[in-house]
């Protein structure tokens, strides 16, 4: 899989796209991560990228034809929308989900445009595939939530992780009730940590009820913290 960044400051994906994880999964060429800079496409000579709203306000807002440039300029020809999404990072999006994740993972091309200042032109939503925010809040720009998706989907592409390591994971849809349930606890060592124990279950070897324990636990704990997600099942 392919992901491509536009960006106005690549320098900030130093560090969460370049350790753990997601350099591994560079290393072995699971995924391939090329960033674009915006400002390579600015206007004339101080290379702008965006300018003062029309009929007032304040910030600046990013150019249309700028960040047309950028995008035709990563777009791969040949690849239809079932291969390749060209997804604009913005608040007034749909919210990311594990779903949502799920199914950028098995692209072969995505494509995410950062906004900054006090966002892009309208007329970028025209040119994208796909508008995505990461929640009801307004940070400084789509370079975060950039992470957290590319983060997200990465670990998914087959290879990445162990196999089966993602399917009970919290808002997986193939754990252990088809339904989008939060993890059960885990517990490592010390057995005993001052008056906390680890449940006798775990300790049990007994694999079919430990099995059930986990089953148990997990639609306990979705149905006392995210009692919602037992009714969406379907996003
Ligand atoms: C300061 S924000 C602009 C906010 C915009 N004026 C508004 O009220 O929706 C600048 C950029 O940050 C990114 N951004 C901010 N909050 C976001 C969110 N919740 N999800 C995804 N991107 C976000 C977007 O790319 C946006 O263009």
């Amino acid at each position: 899989m392919k992901i491509s960044i536009l960006t106005l400051f690549p320098e900030m994906f130093t560090g969460p796209l370049t350790e753990s994880i997601i350099k591994r999964a560079r290393e072995k060429k699971l995924v391939e991560i090329e960033f674009c800079n915006i400002r390579d496409f600015g206007i004339g000579k101080h290379k702008a990228v965006d300018d003062k709203p029309f009929g007032g306000g304040t910030g600046m807002v990013m150019r249309v034809d700028v960040l047309d440039k950028a995008i035709k300029n990563v777009r791969q020809n040949g690849l239809n929308k079932f291969q390749e999404k060209c997804v604009l990072l913005d608040a007034r999006g749909k919210v990311f989900m594990q779903s949502v994740s799920k199914s950028f993972s098995k692209l072969e091309h995505l494509i995410l445009v950062c906004g900054h200042y006090e966002g892009v032109d309208e007329r970028v939503r025209s040119l994208v595939d796909d508008v995505v925010s990461i929640g009801d809040f307004i940070i400084t720009g789509g370079e975060i939530p950039a992470m957290i998706i590319v983060d997200s989907v990465v670990r998914l592409i087959p290879g990445v992780l162990k196999e089966n390591a993602t399917s009970y994971e919290s808002f997986s849809l193939a754990g252990f009730d088809e339904k989008k349930n939060l993890e059960y606890p885990q517990y490592t060592l010390p057995r005993d940590y001052n008056s906390l124990s680890v449940p006798n279950v775990l300790l049990s070897g007994n694999h079919k009820e430990i099995e059930n324990w986990k089953k148990e636990q997990s639609i306990l704990i979705t149905k006392k913290h995210r009692p919602d997600l037992l009714e969406n099942i379907k996003d």
